[in-house]
């Protein structure tokens, strides 16, 4: 009897560590730390799922708590703030009833950042809460992690940044797993990536190009791009927004190095075009990599093969003008 509980017992745990999982729903606590004392604390829980039309993902704000006091507290508005693809901070915005204290964005397969408004000590500001990827209908961390059923915490931390005496502390667990597809068994390497992305005005005229050709090394990807645009204008290219020391000039070529982590993770490579003053600027996707099993895959359970070799995006902007992107494998092993 102890061995037959036993075995199935095993087989569950192999079974259940071999499927490959994304993560839904994320429980954010945030301490707001003076000295010893968590003088402000904040909890919800962050959920992406399927946004209905066009592949769009709703990022909702769930099960609100804080702690409040005269000197700690969240400002009147109280509502947290996203930055979506590097763009200005959106206040979420309030859904339908039925969810308790519920509100949301909607986002395109994106980069997300998370902050909320506090008023501490006299000092108001946005205190980040949360650096991430939302994509796929799930959320990964920025530096590229996917966090799984048996490493499902993450702790981040603000240090004292721009609160003058105060920490901020935050543990981000994920709470709502879902099984992906699991990638191909078998799925040649590929030893060289090219990604053509290309913002074209209304009247389809050429605003902007980016070539840009990427080899993976042992813990590292290497991104050589080449830039096209208006006048003065840059280019700023990230991988999920968190490496953006990456800069191109009008017609100069850069090369980059974005660090991989251990295990499944996510890469989406975002370019973002700017004036010098940042007047205006467009962001596009130039692709993503999913890593599972060590295997680069254009989205889960989709290798790159000699048969569908390239993997496709593309946006429309307010003001009429339309970004495409093609992401190829250029050479097998
Ligand atoms: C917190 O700090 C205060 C003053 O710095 C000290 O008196 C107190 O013992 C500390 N409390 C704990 C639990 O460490
Ligand atoms: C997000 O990515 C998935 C998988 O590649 C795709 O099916 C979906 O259409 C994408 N959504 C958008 C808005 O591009
Ligand atoms: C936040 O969550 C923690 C851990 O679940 C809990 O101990 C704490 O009471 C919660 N805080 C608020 C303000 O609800
Ligand atoms: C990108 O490549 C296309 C042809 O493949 C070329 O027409 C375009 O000028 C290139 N852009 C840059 C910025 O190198």
């Amino acid at each position: 009897m102890g061995i037959l509980i036993y075995f199935t017992f095993a087989t569950f745990i192999l079974g259940y560590s071999s499927a490959q999982q994304s993560c839904t729903a994320i429980d954010l606590v945030a301490n707001f730390i003076v000295g010893n004392e968590t003088v402000l604390q904040w909890n919800a829980t962050l959920r992406a799922e399927n946004g209905g039309k066009n592949g769009a993902t709703k990022v909702s704000i769930e099960n609100v708590a804080s702690t409040s006091s005269p000197k700690y507290h969240l400002t009147e508005e109280s509502k947290a703030k996203a930055s979506i693809n590097g763009n200005a901070m959106i206040p979420c915005s309030s859904s339908r009833a039925g969810r308790k204290n519920g509100c949301s964005w909607s986002t395109t397969n994106s980069t997300f950042n998370l902050a909320l408004p506090v008023v501490l000590d006299g000092n108001s500001g946005d205190a980040q809460i949360f650096e991430g990827v939302i994509d796929e209908n799930s959320i990964s961390l920025e530096w590229g992690v996917i966090l799984q059923p048996g490493n499902k915490c993450n702790q981040d931390g603000e240090g004292n940044s721009h609160f003058p005496n105060v920490q901020v502390q935050i543990q981000q667990c994920c709470t709502t797993f879902i099984t992906v597809p699991p990638p191909p068994s078998s799925a040649p390497t590929c030893k060289k990536y090219k990604s053509r992305a290309i913002i074209r005005n209304s009247d389809f005229s050429i605003f902007s190009t980016v070539n840009t050709t990427i080899y993976q090394n042992m813990m590292s990807l290497e991104v050589t791009s080449d830039y096209t645009g208006p006048t003065g204008s840059a280019l700023d290219i990230s991988a999920n927004g968190y490496y953006t020391m990456c800069m191109t000039h009008l017609d100069t070529t850069s090369t980059c190095s974005f660090p991989l982590v251990m295990g499944d993770s996510k890469y989406i490579f975002l370019l973002k075009m700017h004036d010098k003053s940042n007047a205006w600027n467009y962001a596009l996707s130039a692709g993503r990599f999913v890593i599972r099993n060590k295997e680069i895959l254009m989205e889960e359970g989709v290798a790159f093969t000699k048969n569908n070799d390239c993997f496709y995006t593309s946006v429309k902007y307010d003001d009429g003008k339309m970004g495409t992107t093609e992401l190829c494998c250029k050479e097998f092993a």
